[in-house]
């Protein structure tokens, strides 16, 4: 599948205004944009407001995660990219085309170069694997040599080519996804959309079909956009990350910026599970103020990635001086950036609580003290 036939353009495409590609350039290269996008449903009880003013842009090439607790807005907002979902207000442009006065001709144009795939496959029982991948193809009147060239190529890429008789109740969830991937990828789209498509398999399971689409991504020049509930398959693959809260923007940035430094408390929330809290048994002998002379000052240092350079642990413990002990922490990498936090128990040093702190703060970017142990 060569790079070019994916980013083959639709008819008629033009910047929306000239004026406006001159004002703001890198959001005309954009490959996704929204503009005041908002998005009311009318529900039983009255209209539910999903989407409100939201302005993004999404680069071609790249990885995109939204986050947000259920109800969010995620899928609503993911929904809009392939008209599967009407906005009520606001302007959806993909590649500085506004895809909202679409006639029925340019949305069938428009969902073949966006595919999608979702947290339960979608696949058709009665039809085995090749026949799944098969179908699009058919539907849209592709000959039945390349019908089949497409599909082998593509149930090679996804690691099926094995498999292509069988049917999807003897699959397991991850090889089912992998079906869901290769159908997504028929029509060489540009964009490829996956809504909690890694929730319902297990992490093993989960690594191996987010390599596949970072493969996807790397090989073809896909953009990706997904929706997760797992933290760590947004830190394991994309770029940039949003967070939605109640249809809203509450953060957005690369996605070592917001995970090293989150500044939402929503965004904080949703990142706990990762960030490992203070041990329980050392949360019960932590004081507020010193019980004797022998008592230890317990600092936290977080390092958010904001400097480029790897915390030097001997210089830090002669700063501090005294006896320094780890009681927990460490860093991980994201995007080359190192985050991570140590939690220190400093005894026996000329320094008080705070000129510690102080020291500490040349080599974290954020320094607490959370009080004394014995
Ligand atoms: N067809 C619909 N009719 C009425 N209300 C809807 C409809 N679809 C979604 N909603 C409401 O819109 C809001 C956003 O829903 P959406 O499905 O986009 O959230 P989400 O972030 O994807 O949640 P989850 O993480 O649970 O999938 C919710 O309050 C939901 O109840
Ligand atoms: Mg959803």
């Amino acid at each position: 599948m060569s790079v070019a036939s994916l980013q083959r353009k639709l008819p008629e495409q033009q910047p929306h205004s000239a004026q406006q590609a001159e004002l703001h350039p890198q959001l005309n290269r954009a490959h996704v944009r929204f503009i005041g996008l908002g998005k009311t449903y009318q529900g039983a009880q009255g209209p539910v407001p999903a989407l409100q003013g939201i302005d993004l842009a999404i680069q071609h090439g790249e990885v995109f995660g939204i986050i947000g607790r259920s109800g969010a807005g995620k899928s609503s907002l993911i929904r809009t990219i392939n008209r599967l979902e009407q906005p009520s207000s606001g302007r959806v442009l993909i590649d500085q085309v506004d895809i909202g006065e679409f006639d029925e001709d340019r949305l069938v144009q428009l969902r073949r170069r966006i595919g999608m795939i979702f947290q339960h496959f979608n696949l058709m029982s009665a039809k085995t694997v090749w026949q799944n991948v098969e179908l699009p193809l058919k539907v849209a009147g592709v000959p039945k040599e390349q019908r089949q060239n497409k599909v082998r190529e593509l149930l090679e890429l996804v690691g099926l080519q094995d498999k292509h008789k069988a049917y999807p109740a003897q699959l397991s969830g991850g090889q089912k996804q992998r079906v869901g991937i290769a159908r997504a990828l028929v029509h060489d789209p540009a964009i490829l959309l996956c809504d909690e498509a890694t929730s319902a398999l297990d992490p093993e399971t989960t690594q191996s079909i987010l390599g596949l689409l970072k493969e996807i991504n790397q090989r073809l020049g896909l953009t990706i956009v997904l929706i997760t509930h797992e933290m760590a398959v947004i830190r394991d693959i994309c770029d940039r990350v949003v967070v939605l809260e109640h249809g809203r923007i509450v953060e957005q940035g690369p996605v070592w910026e917001v995970f090293g430094n989150p500044q939402h408390e929503v965004s904080k929330t949703l990142l706990a599970p990762l960030q490992h809290g203070l041990p329980q048994e050392l949360q019960q002998r932590l004081r507020a103020q010193p019980e004797s002379a022998q008592a230890a000052v317990v600092l936290r240092l977080q390092f958010t990635g904001a400097s480029g350079d790897e915390p030097d642990l001997a210089a830090l413990f002669s700063a501090l001086g005294g006896r320094v002990r780890l009681l927990q922490g460490g860093v991980e990498r994201i995007q080359g950036h190192a985050l991570g936090q140590l939690l220190l128990a400093v005894s026996g040093s000329s320094l008080g609580a705070e000129e510690l702190r102080q020291r500490a703060g040349d080599w974290a970017q954020q320094v607490e003290v959370l009080g004394y142990v014995v």
